[in-house]
């Protein structure tokens, strides 16, 4: 079975193809304009997406050198999101899977984030913690069988991704930042000293953190870079550590996955190993290029649910926010 996959969540276009034995193209596409603005312009994302989507189509079709007439399934974003950038992705599968006589099956973008795990790690079976961390989402997931998720934290106010690249963007280092600021974490000498956050349960706050980095610079206005950078990435990861560790105790699983863009970090994987080896669970990562937004874990999350659910009707609408709690299916039914 071969599925094309689609995601126009936010800021990044990506078409992919996915075959029983693997991915076969996995292309995506960023939209650099939203770095002179310091964060994402909506109407920009949705007018790049517009433009992207049919070149991408195109070359990942020759890149997995296969025609249209070869795919079985069309899987594409619906939510959650920006309503306008889902808009054009979920359009454009929509109209393609019609057009073409093919099933549709619209997918959760969340759910796609956890089987950027699966895709890398066909081993791994439920019951899995994931933690899900990027530049939108904080949160953690139990995943107790195969479409059974329990959002059991999530945060209360900023994503960690977002404090990363909102405090980076203090240091003028462009947008997103969370890379810059992991290169320059390296050379810190002296790591600025910021609080953990510590809200109840198993919940995330970075709100705190990013006013707390703000007020460290205007207090110290001499602090390089890469020592704040390094401070940020210790709390931020700090935090996220206590949560896992803690949940992992609280729900008694095994096994814990990280996804989303900020699990690409070096720094936090190493942590989050030594946590494993200190409290008891074995640590599983998506492959580097499936943590940051990209279709081929939508498409595999769209082959899954397709396969127990069937298909999507056409009039299967975007969301723009919802928790994966309120929304975990691919909001086909
Ligand atoms: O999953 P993603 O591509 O998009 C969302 O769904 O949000 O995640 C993007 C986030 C951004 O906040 C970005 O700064 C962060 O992932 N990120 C990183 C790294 N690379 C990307 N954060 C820390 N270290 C990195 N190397
Ligand atoms: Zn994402």
């Amino acid at each position: 079975m071969i599925t094309l996959g689609i995601d126009t969540s936010c800021d990044d276009t990506s078409v992919a193809v996915l075959g029983d034995d693997g991915v076969y193209a996995n292309l995506v596409s960023s939209h650099l304009i939203h770095a002179e603005f310091g964060g994402v312009v909506p109407e920009f994302a949705s007018r790049a997406h517009t433009k992207l989507l049919y070149p991408l189509l195109e070359l990942a079709l020759r890149t997995a050198g296969i025609s249209l007439d070869d795919i079985d399934l069309v899987a594409a974003t619906a939510g959650p999101g920006l309503i306008g950038s889902l808009l054009c992705g979920l359009s454009f599968g929509k109209a393609l899977a019609q057009a073409s006589g093919k099933p549709f099956i619209a997918v959760n973008h969340l759910e796609g984030h956890i089987w950027s795990l699966l895709l890398s790690n066909p081993s791994l079976r439920p019951a899995f913690l994931a933690l899900l961390v990027s530049g939108g989402h904080t949160e953690l997931i139990m995943v107790r069988d195969s479409f059974d998720y329990t959002e059991i934290g999530a945060t209360l106010d900023d994503a960690c991704g977002e404090a990363l690249d909102k405090v980076g963007k203090l240091m003028g280092l462009g947008y997103p930042a969370g890379a810059a600021v992991e290169r320059l974490a390296v050379r810190a000498e002296s790591p600025a000293a910021l609080p953990r956050p510590n809200p109840k349960g198993l919940d995330f706050s970075y709100s705190g953190l990013k006013t707390a980095a703000r007020n460290y610079l205007t207090a110290n206005p001499a602090t390089p870079a890469a020592d704040l950078s390094a401070g940020l990435q210790e709390a931020a990861f700090d935090h996220l550590v206590d949560r896992v560790s803690r949940a992992v105790k609280e729900f008694d699983v095994r096994q814990v996955g990280v996804v989303g863009g900020v699990a690409v970090n070096n720094r936090l994987r190493e942590k989050l190993s030594a946590a494993g080896r200190k409290v008891g669970f074995e640590l599983y990562l998506p492959l580097p290029e499936l943590c940051t937004d990209n279709a081929a874990m939508i498409a595999a999350a769209g082959r899954a649910r397709f396969g127990t659910f069937g298909p999507s009707a056409f009039d299967v609408p975007a969301f723009d926010r919802a928790s994966f709690a309120e929304r975990p299916a691919s909001a086909a039914s």
